[in-house]
């Protein structure tokens, strides 16, 4: 397991749960539980972050969810290459949305974001990012990098609130969602 201080060399893994839970009072970011199962299988099922959204699996079941957090999630976070993570109310600690740390290289790292229908318009994402430029300054990275099509304008204020910037112009870029559209690339100092 890798040392969160420990930023020299090539590996870029990264020991996110040595720096989780973290919370503002209103929003916790912490590792996937067998209770987000039917809010994460629920949440991707919405068209906004179907066509947004990271999403390996076309379908999730809650029963899917449950194998991914054992399976691929736990190994991702084990190994310090991938941390799919819960965004959850502080208060209840009920799932809220998900956020997903990927593509860890030496000195930054992609990150990704979903917040489920009934809890939008409540700045959950834009806290969320907040706290996860706050990991990844704890885990050594220097820089988040975040990337959004022109047609997702509440992702780019999202990001823009929480200090991220614009990297050049709108450019063609593959989309999750597997299709070829205009995209703008975004970077944070940590
Ligand atoms: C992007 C997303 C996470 C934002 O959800 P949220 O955290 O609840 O954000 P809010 O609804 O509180 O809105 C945040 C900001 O966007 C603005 N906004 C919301 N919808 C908007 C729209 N359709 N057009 C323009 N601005 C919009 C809000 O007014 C708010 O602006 P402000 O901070 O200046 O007041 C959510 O819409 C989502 O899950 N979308 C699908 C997945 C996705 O797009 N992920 C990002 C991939 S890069």
């Amino acid at each position: 397991m890798s040392n969160p201080d420990d930023t020299t060399g090539a590996a870029a893994s990264r020991n996110f749960l040595a720096v989780l839970p973290v919370s503002d009072g209103t929003v916790t970011i912490r590792a996937m539980s067998d209770a987000d199962a039917a809010g994460y299988a629920a949440g991707t099922g919405d068209d906004m972050v179907r066509r947004f959204a990271h999403l390996p699996l076309v379908e999730y079941t809650p029963q899917i969810v449950r194998d991914m957090i054992r399976g691929a999630i736990a190994d991702g976070l084990r190994d310090g290459v991938l941390a799919v993570l819960t965004i959850a109310d502080a208060g209840s600690d009920a799932f809220m949305g998900s956020l997903v740390f990927f593509d860890i290289q030496p000195e930054d790292a992609e990150i990704g974001y979903w917040v489920a229908p009934q809890h939008r318009g409540n700045k959950v994402s834009g806290r969320a990012l907040v706290l996860a430029l706050g990991m990844a300054r704890r885990l050594g990275l220097k820089r988040l990098r975040a990337r959004t099509v022109l047609e997702n304008p509440a992702s780019a204020r999202v990001l823009l609130g929480a200090g991220f910037e614009q990297v050049g112009d709108a450019r063609p870029q593959l989309v999750p969602s597997g299709k070829t559209e205009m995209s703008v690339d975004y970077l944070a100092r940590t």
